[in-house]
């Protein structure tokens, strides 16, 4: 088992990543057996894909470590690592530049929402940008990549590219890529904005309000979870009366992922009473639930030594898995690649 996931450096992590992603990253660390092994890095070279900030990717891509850390994420036992210090990253994308299709690109509904009606005006890596995204995870075999809802999409490209290049390049018995499958979270896999149940929480919502930071203080995340959208209806007393109620669901989807109970169970106890109750007893659940973590956060982010060395010696040991399968799609494709 080979697990391999990755996060943008860009903005704070939010709960939405957390229950989305990072809690599943570090549930498979902890459930990891002999023989496997996880692969979690900082996708610093998505980030160039949109407008940034030269100066402030490489504190924000030791910031995010530390976030990750400060989740649980222990650098002894899985490989963490930022993609710039790993070139096999950017050169098996190149490789896969001449399998994937231009068709199955503008069919990623990210491009879309991203590129909005403005499509001649940005950047060809946006376009790409699921390409690179799929040599991430087929230069290590990956097995299994826990992601959040919106990254489905991007997966299964990496699995139709894998499966091409296996069947135009490769022997039958000797494929070069392993198809990996997405690992999303039955609850939490699309955890949506405070401001608007019809959108995602997102780091690159212009309102903080929309989101809870794992860096927010008790006074933020009860501040925002008290200013949070919500209609005038009482709470249902089952799930299926949440049908139709994006904020009221996804609240109370938040406090059910968070507590480790089901929503039927949340609203049995909750059904029939307005958010004026609800709202403080969901905010003190994520106050006490996050509160090590943005502690962890503050104390680790302060010593950017060490955080450089966990991405240094992450980095070696992710080339170091990343060449051989690197070395095989260059010989696939008629190439000898020269020694780096
Ligand atoms: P990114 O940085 O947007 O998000 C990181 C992870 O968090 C999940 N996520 C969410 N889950 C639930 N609800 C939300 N509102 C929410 N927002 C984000 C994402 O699904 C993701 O799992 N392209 C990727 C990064 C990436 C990657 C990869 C992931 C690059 N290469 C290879 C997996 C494998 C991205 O931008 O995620």
């Amino acid at each position: 088992m080979r697990v391999v996931s990755g996060i943008q450096p860009t903005g704070n992590l939010h709960l939405g990543n957390y229950l989305g992603a990072i809690r599943n990253w570090v549930r498979m660390q902890d459930e990891m057996e002999q023989g496997s092994e996880c692969l979690f890095f900082l996708a610093d070279l998505h980030a160039i894909s949109q407008p940034h900030d030269p100066k402030e990717l490489a504190s924000a891509t030791l910031e995010m470590t530390a976030a990750l850390v400060a989740c649980g994420i222990d650098p002894s036992r899985s490989i963490l690592f930022n993609q710039a210090q790993v070139p096999a990253h950017a050169e098996l994308q190149w490789l896969l530049n001449g399998t994937a299709r231009m068709g199955w690109l503008g069919r990623m509904t990210q491009w879309k929402d991203k590129a909005g009606k403005n499509r001649e005006g940005q950047s060809v890596a946006l376009f790409t940008y699921p390409v690179l995204q799929a040599a991430d995870v087929l230069l290590y075999q990956a097995t299994h990549v826990p992601v959040g809802e919106d990254q489905k999409q991007h997966l299964e490209l990496a699995r139709d590219i894998a499966q091409k290049f296996n069947n135009d390049f490769c022997e039958p018995d000797a494929p070069v890529f392993t198809l990996p499958d997405p690992i999303v979270p039955p609850d939490a896999a699309r955890i949506m904005s405070l401001r608007d149940g019809s959108a995602k929480m997102s780091k690159s919502d212009p309102s903080e309000m929309s989101r809870i930071n794992l860096s927010d203080d008790a006074d933020e995340i009860m501040r925002k979870i008290k200013k949070a959208k919500t209609d005038p209806e009482a709470l249902p007393s089952e799930a299926k009366g949440l049908d139709g109620r994006p904020e009221a669901q996804n609240l109370v989807g938040i406090y059910a992922a968070v507590s480790g109970e089901s929503v039927d169970a949340v609203l049995a106890r909750f059904g029939g009473q307005g958010f004026g109750a609800f709202k403080p007893a969901l905010g003190e659940l994520l106050v006490e639930a996050l509160a090590p973590i943005s502690e962890r956060f503050r104390e680790l982010k302060q010593d950017r030594e060490a955080l450089d060395a966990i991405l240094a010696r992450g980095a070696a040991r992710a080339r170091e898995r990343g060449i051989p399968t690197l070395n095989a799609a260059y010989r696939a494709l008629g190439l000898v690649r020269g020694a780096s």
